[in-house]
């Protein structure tokens, strides 16, 4: 029996989340759900956080606050006339990027990326690479085109555009031989082709819009009834996981570091300290000054109000690997 005052309310304050969570639920929480039942087990995680000691409820509680705020400030941002200038240079990192640092991990030029990465899109999509043969692709900011290309080889009828020259540029070469229609665009405008596409995929991208929403409100309608829509977006750091929070801090560093540099000065700096395959890889990292992190809630609330079903990630990872189908 507690001796004190204090002690009576430290156990009350313990008590009390069991005591909310049975009036709130009816019976004895119970966190498992039935398979696919995904929006229920997550609300149930999300009572069982009662359960979680004061340090981390405070630490949640702020990165709850820190992302709701950044989302707001986004949408005010997108419509700002000053942060036209983070978009211009944004795009001028990818520009400089495409054209002067081609090679590094993950690219075309990586005989690991060149074996995976067939697989890599049929795990992403949750589409059999058999699937993709003869079907009609989007790639919506292609980058050097290393995802294009990929499609080309597994038999889709590819459409790419970015709004780097010369990353159009290089596209159009690693397509090379291919069917595909590659031009120059912004995902911030009307995608101007006539067709639907059973697969509307973006791999990166649109976390460096300045405008993410709008770029996904233009690929929707690009998606074909029962179409899929696969995006990659950078996601926050996952609590559970401090791994994630190291990374991000690395990359804060490394930008404020880079501050007012040009392209070429930031490019140098990194050449300096990072083993040449490492260099590409950091760049696009961090010298772009938009990299906007979502909640994954942010994006599956859009994929839901835009008519999308069979939504799910399919990698575990802090970046939103996710896909989903439309009515
Ligand atoms: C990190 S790269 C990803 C490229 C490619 N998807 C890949 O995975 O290799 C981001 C790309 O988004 C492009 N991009 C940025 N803003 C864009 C916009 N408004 N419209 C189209 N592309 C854009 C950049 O030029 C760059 O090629």
């Amino acid at each position: 029996m507690p001796s004190d005052s204090r002690a009576w309310k430290s156990l009350l304050m313990r008590a009390l989340p069991t005591r909310i969570k049975s009036r709130l639920c009816g019976q004895r929480l119970s966190t498992r759900s039935a398979p696919g039942d995904s929006g229920s087990r997550d609300l149930k995680a999300g009572l069982g956080m009662l359960d979680e000691d004061d340090r981390d409820a405070t630490l949640r509680y702020l990165l709850y606050e820190v992302s709701e705020l950044r989302s707001l400030i986004r949408h005010l941002l997108a419509e700002s006339p000053r942060y036209a200038e983070f978009i211009r240079s944004t795009s001028s990192s990818f520009d400089f990027q495409w054209g002067h640092i081609k090679d590094g991990v993950a690219l075309r030029s990586d005989p690991e990326f060149l074996k995976r990465c067939r697989g890599l899109v049929a795990s992403y999509t949750g589409l059999p690479e058999h699937w993709f043969n003869g079907k009609r692709v989007l790639d919506a900011g292609s980058g050097n085109g290393r995802w294009s290309a990929t499609f080309c080889e597994l038999g889709a009828q590819v459409t790419a555009f970015d709004i780097s020259e010369h990353g159009v540029a290089e596209t159009q070469r690693e397509c090379a031989g291919h069917p595909a229609k590659i031009f120059r665009h912004s995902v911030l405008e009307p995608i101007p082709t006539e067709e639907t596409y059973d697969l509307v995929w973006s791999y990166g991208v649109l976390h460096h819009t300045g405008d993410t929403y709008r770029g996904f409100q233009n690929l929707v309608p690009k998606v074909a009834p029962r179409g899929h829509l696969f995006l990659m977006l950078y996601g926050e750091p996952r609590l559970e996981n401090m791994i994630e929070f190291k990374e991000l801090n690395l990359y804060q560093a490394l930008r404020w570091q880079l501050r007012g540099l040009d392209n070429e000065k930031k490019a140098h700096s990194l050449q300096s300290i990072l083993q040449p395959h490492l260099v590409h890889g950091f760049f696009d990292a961090v010298s772009p000054p938009i990299n906007d992190c979502y909640d994954r809630s942010e994006v599956v609330g859009w994929l839901r109000t835009a008519g999308f079903e069979e939504i799910r990630e399919t990698l575990d990872n802090r970046n939103i690997h996710i896909v989903a189908r439309k009515r």
